[in-house]
């Protein structure tokens, strides 16, 4: 643990630990994964301000995303299929952001469902919906939210059809679990993570297993996943979901100048500045790329966050200097609850709360709510 000092430990870790097709679904991204590295990389272009002799004490990370308190601005991103990267992986990781002070949005194609992480949990944390073809169905998802008390609904916009990640077809990717003898070979090879799933009962998706109508055993619980997502969803269904969730709702994945207008257009109490981690549109640009052009269109009528790309604390601060007001992440969470449970996410958050910190020292500044474009160099 003690020589656990950055986010790429953690995935090193993560590699040792998780079944090869579930390491591989986290670190992958559409077709020649080009958008999915520059998500990374642009970061490492923009340039800090490097200041002295300013006072350096009494500092703090925290603020707000949509009104609601934060130790930093950094939520987890909903990941389906948490629950696969360590057993009960979406209830460690909702308890070590709750511990932390940060939201946790849980994902519709969550392996633990929303009862299952509510009865876990103390703290309101948020829920991410896919607009299903089966309305009824999505109706009794908001509903069910509203009854475990979520605190916010973050509706995901850019995946009305899947992009395609060739990872995943070359492994066979499944949930449940396939049990070819390649399959079987992956898990046997990582006992931990066996024992882990043996002693737990939460394998397969629980948001929509007993919930969807004809779906009763595990073979129709895939087909209908991969119907279900709807690709005639439009700004009238946002329109539809925001009345019938009546709480604060986040439009995720607007990664463009004009959706970013018609987003703010909704009323939505924030945007997510993302194309979900370069999973969809390959040859995209990167969310960081992207920023400033949404936070000129629309950063007076709309809350501002952003994720993709994100691995350190410097990271975050740069998203903030560029006028984000929260920033998320998903694979170094992902990571860490691959290498750890509960304590590797924890880890993730603590090594980018103390880079941030340091970041923003070294930048003059004491407080994240003062951080600006001040801090970043102009060329
Ligand atoms: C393994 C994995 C599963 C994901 N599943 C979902 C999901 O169920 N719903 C969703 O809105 N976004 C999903 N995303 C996208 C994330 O919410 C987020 O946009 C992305 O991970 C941010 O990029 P980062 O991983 O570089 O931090 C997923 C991402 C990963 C890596």
């Amino acid at each position: 643990m003690s020589t656990v000092l950055e986010i790429a430990d953690l995935k090193k870790l993560a590699r040792r630990r998780v079944p090869k097709m579930f390491f591989d679904y986290a670190d992958s991204g559409a077709w020649t994964e080009s958008t999915y590295r520059a998500n990374e990389s642009d970061f490492a272009k923009i340039k800090l301000r490097q200041r002295v002799l300013v006072d350096m004490t009494d500092r703090s990370l925290a603020t707000t995303m949509i009104g609601q308190n934060v130790t930093m601005p950094v939520a987890l991103s909903p990941t389906g299929l948490a629950g696969m990267q360590h057993a009960d992986g979406e209830i460690l990781a909702a308890q070590a952001a709750q511990e932390f002070g940060v939201p946790f949005t849980l994902s519709t194609m969550s392996i633990c469902s929303i009862e299952d992480v509510a009865a876990a949990t103390k703290k309101p944390f948020w829920f991410q919906l896919y607009v299903m073809k089966d309305r009824d169905f999505v109706r009794n998802l908001i509903e069910r939210a509203k009854a475990a008390g979520c605190s916010a609904l973050v509706l995901t916009l850019d995946l009305q059809i899947l992009g395609q990640r060739h990872k995943d077809l070359r492994n066979g990717l499944s949930a449940p679990p396939k049990f070819t003898p390649k399959h079987i070979w992956q898990m046997m090879t990582r006992p931990q993570w066996c024992l882990g799933m043996l002693a737990t009962q939460r394998r397969t998706f629980r948001n929509i297993a007993g919930h969807a109508k004809g779906v009763s055993d595990l073979s129709s619980l895939s087909s209908w996943t991969a119907e279900q997502f709807d690709p005639k969803l439009n700004w009238d269904d946002v329109e539809w979901i925001k009345k019938l969730w009546g709480g604060p709702l986040i439009l995720k994945g607007i990664l463009d100048e004009e959706d970013a207008l018609m987003a703010a257009k909704t009323g939505a109490d924030a945007i997510i500045v993302s194309n979900h981690g370069g999973r969809q549109l390959d040859g995209a640009p990167s969310s960081i790329s992207m920023l400033p052009r949404i936070v000129d269109t629309v950063g007076d009528k709309v809350e501002i966050h952003l994720d993709g790309g994100i691995r350190s604390g410097q990271d975050v601060l740069k998203a903030v200097a560029l006028g984000a007001k929260g920033t998320y992440i998903g694979r170094p969470f992902l990571y860490g609850l691959g290498a750890m449970g509960k304590a590797g996410v924890t880890k993730a958050l603590e090594i980018i709360a103390r880079e941030a910190d340091v970041t923003m020292a070294l930048c003059g500044k004491r407080r994240i709510t003062d951080v600006d474009a001040s801090i970043l160099h102009k060329d």
